[in-house]
């Protein structure tokens, strides 16, 4: 990989299935940047640590998002694709970062305030420095692009104010600023089934579309999507929850269906029974392929730590050049 272009760390963490939302405001960005960027891409393991998962599930749960990664397209000859646990400079780097890194500024974090509501007996150290290992993850490789859904926004900010108070406190220029990336002109939020907000697993497995749903899943998923009682006044502003329909829709379907329901929507001849049938349709055709490919390739143990392999090595390179720079930085010269 040429040192010239401009480097790219982005991961997710390994819950189970990939879904829509991790397709779109993520993976399809990485499989368009690893021809064009220098790309590091990984499965963020010790994130997910943070819910304590069984180790069996967790291994299983590795190997599927490596697999599904790699159905989605994503090469790993042209990127670095890894697993976070493989590389020990990440924890190191992530340990000296929290040195500088204050309780006041790690407990205004929005996710650590939603996940320290939702799981009030788990409000562990490691949720309330899970941006420090977020940054540790980006900065090491001095990234300035970090492919991202919107969810992920103030996390970004975290990991620039980390990256500049290394530089400023050793004085140093070790690490350049990151920022979140789509190649649209926002960052993406894909809404959820259940009429709230982002899709998400944590609101159960029947508000996510996952990538290796069946057709008869997708199916029954979105027939089960919540909506309302519909328009009544012409040219209204869609519920939040027919809204997430739209916004599904115009992530996998055609222009034309998107505006076929749109018109019904103004003029109030829309059924959303017709709507969702569309819908579900349009995603099964989207997905297809991808789901095809997560088959073949998740019984392909020798591929998948052939590739894990690879990654790791590639990944090393990048995360040890640094961590000397740091090393040093810090203080840690060998005599
Ligand atoms: P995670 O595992 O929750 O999600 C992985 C990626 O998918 C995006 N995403 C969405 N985008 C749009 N709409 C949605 N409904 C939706 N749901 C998820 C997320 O924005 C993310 O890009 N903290 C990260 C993992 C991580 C990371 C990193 C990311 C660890 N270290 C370093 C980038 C760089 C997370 O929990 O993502």
């Amino acid at each position: 990989m040429k040192a010239s272009k401009e480097i790219v760390v982005s991961g997710i963490r390994p819950t189970g299935n990939l879904h829509l939302g991790n397709y779109m405001g993520a993976v399809k960005n990485f499989i368009k940047m690893q021809y064009d960027y220098q790309c590091y891409f990984f499965i963020a393991d010790y994130h997910s640590l943070t819910t304590h998962p069984n180790p069996k599930d967790l291994h299983e749960n590795i190997k599927t998002v490596l697999a599904e990664y790699l159905a989605c397209g994503l090469d790993p000859d042209a990127c670095a694709l890894y697993i976070q646990s493989d590389l020990t400079q990440i924890p190191e780097l992530y340990m000296l970062l929290n040195m500088h890194a204050y309780l006041g500024e790690l407990e205004r974090v929005a996710s650590f305030k939603d996940k320290a509501r939702t799981q009030p007996n788990n409000i562990n150290a490691g949720l309330l420095t899970y941006p420090v290992l977020m940054a540790a993850d980006i900065i090491i490789h001095k990234a300035v692009k970090v492919p991202v859904g919107k969810d992920q926004e103030q996390h970004l900010e975290m990991a620039r104010n980390f990256a500049n108070r290394f530089n400023r406190i050793y004085s140093c220029d070790i690490f350049p600023e990151p920022h979140a990336f789509n190649y649209g002109t926002e960052l993406i939020k894909i809404p959820g089934l259940q009429g709230g907000g982002k899709m998400s697993k944590s609101d159960g497995d029947n508000n996510v579309i996952n990538l290796s749903d069946s057709p008869d899943v997708i199916r029954k998923k979105i027939s089960r999507a919540v909506t309302d009682t519909g328009p009544t006044e012409a040219n209204s502003t869609p519920t939040s929850s027919v809204q997430n329909l739209f916004d599904l829709m115009q992530a996998v379907s055609a222009s034309d269906a998107l505006n076929h329901y749109k018109i019904a929507y103004a003029n109030c001849s829309i059924r959303y029974g017709d709507m969702k049938k569309q819908l579900a349709e349009d995603m099964i055709t989207f997905l297809q392929p991808i789901r095809e490919k997560i088959e073949a390739i998740k019984k392909d143990d020798a591929l998948l730590s052939k590739v894990a392999k690879i990654g790791a090595e590639k990944a090393l390179e990048s995360t040890s050049k640094t961590m000397k720079e740091v090393r040093e930085a810090v203080g840690f010269k060998s005599f």
